[in-house]
């Protein structure tokens, strides 16, 4: 196995704004606290400047970015612009871009290409519907999800996957440690197969419902590397438990 270390790493979503980026204070202090561990947190566009110059210490991240560089995309903004704004990494393929903006794997794929390309790290997301883990598919969806997602060069100093099961983003609803597990265990087999030895250097991201009370055991789950926390991080009183936990 490789040597991973974690990484919890929130997800703002279109929450926040420049009064609630107080909140960093308290979760960079507790980052600071936490040195065997990564902490970051990704922000809306126009928050991403600002938290980066708030807290130098933590890693700010956007949620999203455009596959070009630049270009008549009104309305978009470019990996470029937002690591000149201070981000580090982005999101992609998040399942509420999905859901919301009709992407798909083949436009997360090339969302991560254009953020390694620009120098940003990357998150990037898959997981399956309630209606696909009911029909007994949610393994072959994170399989093809990973498929057409992974860049082909894809290495661990700036990749990293996350599983969110889409029934258990912001429900309070979370799969078993053993569902956790074997899909955590199939991803991983999967990034084998496409960018070999490396993948056991690749982490593994758990999303969906992650407080202070389940991350303990959810981040001593096999191959579950870290955890995509949502409505958790926007608070410093709910997200430095998870931290603390993944310490
Ligand atoms: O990206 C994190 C996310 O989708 C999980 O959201 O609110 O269930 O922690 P939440």
């Amino acid at each position: 196995m490789g040597m991973r270390r974690k990484l919890v790493s929130g997800n703002w979503k279109m929450n926040g704004s420049l009064a609630t980026l107080a909140e960093l204070d308290g979760i960079a202090a507790a980052a600071a606290a936490a040195p065997n561990i990564d902490v970051s947190i990704a922000v809306p566009f126009t928050l991403i400047h600002p938290a980066a110059l708030r807290v130098p210490g933590l890693a700010i991240g956007a949620e999203d970015v455009h596959d070009e560089d630049a270009g008549a995309h009104t309305g978009c903004v470019s990996a470029g612009m937002v690591r000149e704004a201070g981000a580090v990494f982005t999101i992609a393929g998040h399942s509420e871009r999905r859901a919301d903006q009709g992407e798909n794997s083949h436009d997360a794929w090339a969302k991560a290409a254009a953020a390694r390309r620009n120098g940003l790290s990357v998150i990037l997301c898959c997981g399956e519907t309630e209606a696909e883990r009911n029909a007994g598919r949610a393994e072959r969806i994170v399989q093809a999800q990973i498929e057409k997602s992974v860049p082909e060069n894809a290495t661990a100093d700036w990749l990293t996957l996350a599983y969110e099961p889409r029934w258990a983003i912001g429900t309070g609803r979370t799969p078993t440690l053993d569902e956790i597990a074997a899909i955590h265990a199939i991803a991983r087999e999967k990034l084998r197969m496409m960018i070999g030895d490396c993948a056991a250097d690749v982490r593994i991201l758990y999303g969906g419902s992650v407080v202070g009370e389940n991350a303990a055991a959810i981040l001593s789950t096999e191959n579950v590397d870290g955890a995509l926390v949502g409505g958790a991080s926007l608070t410093a009183a709910k997200f430095v438990p998870v931290i603390e936990a993944a310490a």
